[in-house]
């Protein structure tokens, strides 16, 4: 169905505090979008019901987590005059689209979707043991995005797989059921290592579980150490020996944060950040003076997120009281689009005056 509106919807589980991962995976970009004022609605929301597929024995985690990425949200500047933010779970109308789009998706197609695939591996979950929710949760998904109607998903490419489900998902309702759902474009991260950024440990990926994080509500001296001891160049022994910029995580960071603009300005050395990465190749640039430059970038992007985050924790009730608002407005857009999927799935029996005439009409010849 041709859009009529653009429409933003992400969103993220929350099993812990957020990251500079998801900040510069999403969250910076969400905000931009926000303030852009290209958009007719934005929808950000937490998937708690999703969280809970592989948490099903840890609810009080996902709760805890409810208002941690909540006050994350604000802190970023999500502002919920100019987006909607609400909660997955209190929206019954994507549970029941999830049952629906069930029908139109196989199990060899979901066993093909690369991020269950490796989440299956990853979380040891051996094959058929698997549970059915946590399977289907690329279907449930479809269900987030279709309900708003999304136009632009910004996620991270690790979603890529998810957004392609939904597609197909979308494109197999309309054939059979008539146009009806907008297929959603990914809009992924501008640059490599925002992408995918990696711990500070120079892992994968930044992992609660790994211990790798730069959480955004981390103290500036938690920064700083975190910084400290983050992985580099294991070859680059003396300052005066060659640097590798691949893998090396504090150059990854920097092009993921740094401005020429702060490179001019917090070194004294060098005007752009090619600069100080051609210094560092060539040899003759020590890590701490990189790490110097890294903590003083962050500190600049986490400080006014720090300080609107202890704004919002001073009135925690408040907070609460944005999220029910916004699952209101939320479930009014999914209950609309459930109006129309139900129409056009012909499940709409007492809506339609003349369904109940012909069927009495029907009946009535028999007598
Ligand atoms: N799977 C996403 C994550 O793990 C969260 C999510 C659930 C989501 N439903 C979504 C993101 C719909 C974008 C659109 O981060």
């Amino acid at each position: 169905m041709e859009p009529k509106e653009k429409i933003i919807l992400t969103g993220d589980r929350p099993t812990g505090r957020l990251h500079i991962g998801h900040y510069v995976g999403s969250l910076r970009r969400r905000v931009e979008l926000q303030n852009s004022g290209e958009y007719d609605k934005i929808f950000i929301f937490e998937a708690d019901a999703q969280a809970l597929t592989d948490n099903i024995e840890n609810p009080e985690k996902v709760r805890q987590n409810v208002i941690e990425v909540a006050l994350d949200y604000l802190a970023c500047g999500l502002d919920p005059a100019k987006s909607t933010l609400f909660i997955q779970s209190q929206i019954p109308e994507l549970t029941e689209l999830s049952f629906y789009y069930m029908d139109l998706v196989t199990v060899s197609r979901l066993q093909r979707n690369p991020t269950v695939k490796t989440e299956i591996q990853m979380r040891g979950f051996g094959g058929e043991s698997i549970p059915v929710g946590f399977f289907t949760y690329p279907i449930s998904q479809a269900a987030d995005i279709t309900a708003f109607k999304a136009t632009t998903v910004p996620v991270g490419e690790d979603q890529e797989p998810m957004l392609e489900q939904c597609r197909e998902i979308v494109r197999r309702f309309n054939y059979i059921y008539g146009d009806t759902l907008v297929e959603p474009n990914i809009l992924l991260p501008e640059n490599a290592a925002c992408l995918r950024l990696p711990g500070t440990d120079g892992k994968a990926k930044m992992s609660k579980s790994l211990g790798n994080c730069i959480y955004l509500s981390d103290s500036a001296d938690e920064v700083a150490k975190k910084v400290k001891t983050m992985y580099t160049d294991p070859t680059h022994l003396q300052v005066s020996d060659p640097g590798h910029l691949e893998g090396n995580t504090v150059f990854i960071y920097l092009d993921a944060f740094c401005t020429d603009e702060q490179v001019a300005r917090l070194t004294t050395d060098y005007q752009t950040l090619q600069e100080m990465k051609d210094h560092y190749t060539r040899g003759g640039l020590g890590d701490v003076k990189c790490k110097k430059l890294l903590t003083a970038v962050l500190q600049e992007t986490l400080e006014p997120i720090r300080q609107r985050r202890a704004e919002f924790e001073k009135d925690i009730p408040a907070v609460y009281e944005i999220l029910r608002k916004g699952c209101e407005v939320a479930r009014q857009q999914a209950a609309e689009t459930m109006e129309e999927v139900r129409r056009a799935m012909k499940i709409n029996y007492f809506e339609d005056a003349s369904l109940i005439a012909e069927q009495a009409q029907r009946f009535a010849g028999k007598a």
